[in-house]
């Protein structure tokens, strides 16, 4: 079924942007963030709070739908520092913000402009200092004392300490891998398990109470990267809020157990689950496009890897699908194809299996937020249970197959019956995609998403 929902658009919250964050930040702005038209609260509210809520307490509309949660800047502490007073460095929250965390729904944000990630980076830190006020004169009031918010203020403590930084070199050798096993066995394994999978303790909770895993390395997906700094600190100064303790040795065995974890991971499997926000332009083909999946014309056409994020994490996920976008003198198509080797039965309680390419036609999408009521958007929906379609009045023809375990799904569309926004332009519209696997329990609350992307002449 086609869905062209267009829905009237409700106004941003915030088009007045408070100065909340650059009164309560510790320090001297950058001078970035001084800048007029850098607003980081008008930022957070379209790109955060969908998920940490308008006033960063976690609860934003897109909360619940998420596994792992978002952070909730009033309680709880972050996990990915580099110092070991456990405070982030405003690099360190750069670094978040710009790559967000493979393995939950926190997505990148390298698009935005290096002031715009700045000025968000003192805005959760304004936000952060803020709510934490609020939590200390809540814990006075429980006593019967009031206590002001700007004495409040005062009292939050928010100074990162220095930056750890990696001990000299000592390289890997049989026996120094050997003394790294030994350790890890000793001071690892019983979260990690002997062979790095993490699986066997499910008692494990974090500061919240939630339920949560150690990591597994063999995945590869680590949330705080894969380098040896990032692996260094994560080890050095623990994750706070999580379980993982912080660990401190002499230096030969930090390298030891650095060697030991790095031969446990799988390599490049970060990589492919990162979204990289990317401009996908249409290929010229010579011939016509057909809708047929299994069409020749389809070989001339280069094909991109797109990443998805499932919205909660679990072992099984659909973790991608490659892309190809052509068009010819009257029609543009994308071609889909990714893994799924439980096709869709049919079944009363299993959820069809579905792809979705959803455009925005808002300039400045709201991030990552399926659906949100009041955002405008033009939706092409193809799902297992209705089949393969063709709709004359707007041009629109779907095709599929399933092969060797994996779905091939071409979208066919006459330019001419565009709407103007989606129509091919230098500038291009926002695009999105969604993918759904009936079997592996995907639902209306738990689906596969990209981030938004564009597509442009
Ligand atoms: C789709 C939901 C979603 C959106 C949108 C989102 N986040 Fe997050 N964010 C999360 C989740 C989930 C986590 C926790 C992940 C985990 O614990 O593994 C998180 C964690 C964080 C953290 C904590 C990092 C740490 O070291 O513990 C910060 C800071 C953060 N987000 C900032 C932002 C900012 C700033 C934006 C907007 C530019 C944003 N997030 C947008 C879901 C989101
Ligand atoms: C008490 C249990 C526990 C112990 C002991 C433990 N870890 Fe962890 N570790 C965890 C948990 C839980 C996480 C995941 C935290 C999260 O997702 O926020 C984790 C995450 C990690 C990560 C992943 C960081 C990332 O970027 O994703 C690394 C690396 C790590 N641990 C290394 C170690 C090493 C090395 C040791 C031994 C010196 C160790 N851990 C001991 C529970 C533990």
């Amino acid at each position: 079924m086609i869905l062209p929902t267009i829905t009237r658009f409700a106004l941003a919250p915030a088009t007045v942007c408070l100065a909340l964050a650059s009164v309560l930040i510790d320090g001297p702005p950058p001078a970035a963030a001084s800048q007029q038209h850098v607003c980081g609260r008008r930022l957070y509210l379209r790109n955060c709070a969908p998920c940490h809520g308008d006033s960063g307490l976690g609860d934003g509309p897109g909360a619940a739908l998420v596994d792992p949660a978002p952070r909730d800047f009033s309680q709880v502490r972050f996990r990915l520092v580099s110092t070991d007073n456990g405070i982030p460095t405003r690099q360190d929250l750069f670094d978040v913000i710009t790559h967000g965390i493979v393995g939950s729904a926190m997505p990148p944000h390298e698009h935005l402009s290096l002031e715009e990630r700045s000025a968000l980076v003192d805005f959760v830190r304004g936000l952060t200092r803020a709510r934490r006020a609020e939590v200390l004169q809540a814990h006075a009031a429980e006593n019967g004392e009031s206590l002001p918010f700007e004495v409040a203020l005062e009292q939050v403590h928010l100074e990162p300490g220095a930056s750890v930084a990696l001990p000299p070199l000592v390289p890997s050798t049989p026996e120094l891998l050997a003394e790294g096993r030994r350790s890890y066995v000793m001071h690892c394994a019983p979260c990690h398990d002997e062979d790095g999978r993490g699986r066997s303790r499910t008692d494990l909770l974090d500061e919240r109470g939630r339920p949560i895993f150690a990591r597994d390395f063999t995945a590869g997906i680590l949330k705080g990267g894969t380098s040896r700094l990032d692996l260094f600190r994560r080890i050095r100064c623990g994750m706070p809020g999580s379980p993982m303790p912080r660990f401190e040795a002499p230096e030969r065995e930090s390298w030891a157990l650095l060697h030991h974890v790095e031969s446990l991971i799988q390599p490049g499997a970060k990589e492919r689950l990162t979204q990289v926000h990317t401009v996908f332009r249409p290929e010229r083909v010579e011939g016509r496009l057909d809708a047929d999946p299994a069409a020749a014309v389809w070989n001339e056409v280069s094909s991109r890897w797109v990443a998805v994020a499932p919205l909660q994490w679990t072992d099984e996920r659909v973790d991608g699908f490659h892309l190809q976008v052509a068009r010819d003198e009257s029609s543009v198509g994308l071609r889909l194809v990714w893994e799924d080797s439980t096709p869709w039965a049919g079944g009363e309680n299993v959820t069809p299996d579905t792809a979705t390419v959803r455009f925005s036609l808002f300039e400045d999408p709201q991030f990552f937020c399926p659906g949100r009521e009041g955002e405008s958007a033009e939706i092409w929906q193809w799902q297992t249970d209705l089949g393969d379609y063709r709709f004359e009045p707007l041009g629109v023809v779907v095709e599929s197959r399933h092969e060797d375990g994996r779905y091939e799904l071409v979208f066919l569309r006459e330019l001419e019956k565009l709407p103007e926004r989606v129509g091919m332009s230098e500038e291009g519209v926002s695009v999105a995609f969604e993918l759904r696997n009936g079997a592996a329990g995907d639902s209306d609350r738990s689906q596969n998403l990209t981030v938004w992307h564009r597509l442009a002449e």
